[in-house]
């Protein structure tokens, strides 16, 4: 069952809950269920499912709510509501909300088998055409840009702003926080789109060959200049170029540069023919630039003609609500690349990646998913399955239940039926919720964990 597709299922009756389970898990289907909307809302913020099946009618929010939510999020999941009565108010409703469909109670399980197949038929496609299509476009789309924090939704916002302008852009960011993938988005969404977008690291190029690397060179201009040669800057004409780790120009490059940006004209090395330029320029540094400006190691009058907008880019550490969007967009991504079914991240290993404070930034995290990926043999990602800095961060909360004998003594059955209760709380967050293998961890029958979970009315 290697490729089993996931389904939600949310109802708050415990008895229907367990049954449809059952005739779900019996069909080959990889089924969670819990009782309430807020609590799908919990797995689906770190979880992919292909399928909700919910009832309508619930406590807390309703069914047509975590529709919503589904809509709201594009969440590549189709939804199928339980109707206790289909009055044809509620059905219209629930399709106009975007449902793939509903079914009235009291289920008629070869009716649901029959719907169930052809939703997650439709979201296998949706999901493939999605991520097609962002193949396709490459890294270059904004919703390629994962974040829901206040810090990165200022970024969009910004990034909107001048997306249809020539302003020149100043991208600051520690390493890994997305400074060239936000330099690419900026130059594939806007008009200049279908023109070349050229990269070049001003650092990692010998400080003598960065002069003919972004102006070019005659032949014979200098020891090694066989042909003549383009510069960067000529090959982006029209289009954009992207001065990468710009801080560490040395000083008399900074001029030259400052003069071309200043003119709009570029000459090869060894050649007084001069080029006129449309290139919108883009540039990025970690390093504190302000400062090297005060050192007299970066010129002020670049400075200033290169940050006409500056863009800085929070550190991950202070936007932790985008970590766990992020590791579900990872985990997807990679799985999907390596072709393999899209893996779950158990809630300790998710709290963990919440807990680390990520000096490599996103980069960071991706390559920590990643050798996650490689390394895991189950089909969910724990602790230990993480880099061991990040997977071996105390979490503090999670108790152990050892018990001392207080002077007075105590009632065993209870304390022995607290401890159960304990151990069957962490072993279900553990596997997220899944009985089978919540039962493998504790070494006991699935049906004698139900039998104890029913019994303890948790
Ligand atoms: N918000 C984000 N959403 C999704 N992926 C991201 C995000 N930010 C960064 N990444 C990914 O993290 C990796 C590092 O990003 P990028 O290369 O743009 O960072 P950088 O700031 O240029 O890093 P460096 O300073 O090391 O060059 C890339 O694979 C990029 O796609
Ligand atoms: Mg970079």
């Amino acid at each position: 069952m290697e490729n089993a597709a996931h389904i939600l299922f949310i109802d708050d009756d415990p008895g229907s809950r367990e049954g449809l389970t059952l005739l779900l898990e019996r069909e080959g289907y990889q089924v969670e269920a819990v009782a309430a909307g807020e609590d799908a809302l919990e797995l689906l913020s770190r979880k992919s499912y292909d399928i909700i099946i919910t009832d309508l009618f619930l406590p807390g929010m309703s069914g047509i709510d975590i529709l919503k939510h589904v809509k709201e999020h594009s969440l590549p999941c189709n939804v199928i509501l339980i109707t206790g009565n289909a009055t044809a108010e509620t059905a219209v409703k629930a399709m106009k909300e975007g449902a793939f469909d509903y079914i009235t109670k009291p289920l008629n399980f070869e009716k649901l088998k029959v719907l169930v197949a052809k939703a997650v038929e439709k979201s296998r496609l949706i999901a493939e055409n999605l991520y097609l299509r962002q193949q396709l476009r490459g890294k270059y789309k904004f919703d390629n840009i994962i974040g829901n924090s206040p810090a990165i939704q200022q970024v969009f916002s910004r990034m909107e702003k001048i997306l249809h302008t020539d302003s020149t852009v100043l991208i600051l960011g520690k390493s890994g926080t997305g400074k060239e993938l936000v330099a690419r988005a900026i130059h594939f969404n806007g008009p200049r789109k279908e023109k070349p977008f050229i990269p070049i690291n001003c650092g990692a190029i010998p400080a003598d060959l960065l002069e003919s690397e972004l102006f070019g060179h005659m032949r014979g201009s200098f020891t090694g200049a066989v042909a003549d040669k383009p510069g960067k800057f000529e090959l982006a004409n029209h289009g954009t170029i992207f001065l990468d780790e710009i801080g560490t120009m040395p000083l008399h490059l900074q001029m030259k540069l400052l003069r071309v940006l200043q003119e709009q004209e570029t000459e090869r090395v060894g050649s007084t023919r001069r080029t006129k330029l449309d290139v919108r320029v883009i540039s990025a540094t970690n390093a504190d630039l302000e400062e090297r400006v005060r050192h007299g190691q970066f010129r002020e009058d670049l400075y200033y003609r290169l940050n006409v907008i500056p863009i800085p880019l929070p550190p991950l550490r202070e936007r932790h609500e985008d970590v766990p969007l992020l590791a579900k967009h990872f985990l997807r991504k990679i799985c999907m690349d390596m072709n393999r079914p899209i893996l779950d991240l158990s809630q300790e290993a998710l709290r963990a990646l919440e807990r680390y404070d990520w000096p490599g930034n996103v980069r960071e995290m991706e390559n920590a998913i990643e050798r996650a990926v490689a390394l895991t043999d189950g089909d969910i990602i724990d602790r230990q399955d993480l880099p061991p800095q990040i997977g071996g961060i105390p979490l503090d909360d999670t108790p152990m239940p050892i018990v001392q004998i207080p002077d007075e003594g105590l009632n065993m059955a209870g304390t022995i039926a607290n401890i159960e209760q304990a151990l069957i709380k962490q072993a279900m967050d553990k596997t997220s919720n899944v009985k089978a293998r919540a039962a493998a961890l504790l070494k006991i029958n699935r049906t004698t964990l139900v039998e104890k979970i029913k019994r303890y009315g948790m």
